[in-house]
């Protein structure tokens, strides 16, 4: 099971793998966007952490939808509110719970995604954070319902992000700031996908260990 302060060592991992990659996140998005991404989500993460005590006692659910909460009131642009929803459907799906199974957790990643895709209206091929989320969860689940441990899962949908995130490069944008360049988007990666790779990453980092169902 993934417990509560699974999921804090799991963002407390991600706030500082934002931070490491701030400037690589910039850069990417000064190519096709506006330079902000790096320093965006390390501003939200960094205040996540901060009102962390705040759900020292509370259930998963309340702490994912605290990160959402924050990250929509510390994160402005495009980028914010859709992480933003991203974790506050994770929550609402598991209100309540102290641990999660596997695939409860596969449960809010996807519904997460879900929030993006109708809050961002954008679909696979679009050169965006969806590009790398979407793989990540069918390949989560895909390894999951093969009865693979969450651990090996978790690499699976972290490598299936990663390509995702390098499939945006040679894509033209359609959706966000770097639709407006129009072709000249094509030949970069992607800041979001890239931001939500790393997510993946720490997933599976922080859950190498878990090998129960
Ligand atoms: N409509 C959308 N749907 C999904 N993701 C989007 C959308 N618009 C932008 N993004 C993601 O947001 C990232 C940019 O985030 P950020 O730089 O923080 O915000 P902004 O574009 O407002 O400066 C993009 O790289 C892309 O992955
Ligand atoms: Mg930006």
């Amino acid at each position: 099971m993934i417990t509560r302060d699974d999921i804090i060592s799991w963002l407390q991992c991600y706030r500082q793998v934002v931070g490491e990659n701030k400037d690589y996140l910039t850069q990417l998005d000064a190519a096709i966007g506006d330079a902000d991404h790096g320093a965006n989500m390390d501003r939200g993460f960094a205040a996540v952490l901060e009102k962390m005590p705040t759900v020292a006692a509370k259930d998963i659910g309340a702490i994912l939808k605290m990160t959402g909460m924050t990250l929509v009131a510390t994160v402005g642009g495009a980028g914010g509110p859709l992480y933003g929803t991203f974790f506050m459907r994770a929550g609402a799906t598991v209100d309540g719970k102290m641990e999660l199974s596997p695939l409860e957790f596969l449960a809010a990643l996807e519904a997460g995604l879900a929030g993006v895709q109708q809050r961002g209206k954008a679909t696979t091929g679009e050169k965006t954070m969806v590009d790398a989320l979407t793989p990540a969860c069918q390949a989560l689940r895909r390894a999951l319902e093969a009865g693979q441990p969450l651990s090996a899962a978790l690499q699976q949908a972290a490598q299936a992000a990663e390509e995702g995130m390098k499939a945006t490069i040679p894509m033209l944008a359609t959706k966000g700031r770097a639709s407006y360049l129009g072709e000249r988007s094509i030949g970069h990666q992607d800041p979001g996908a890239t931001s939500s790779y790393l997510l993946f990453r720490c997933a599976a980092d922080c859950f190498a260990n878990k090998n129960k169902e």
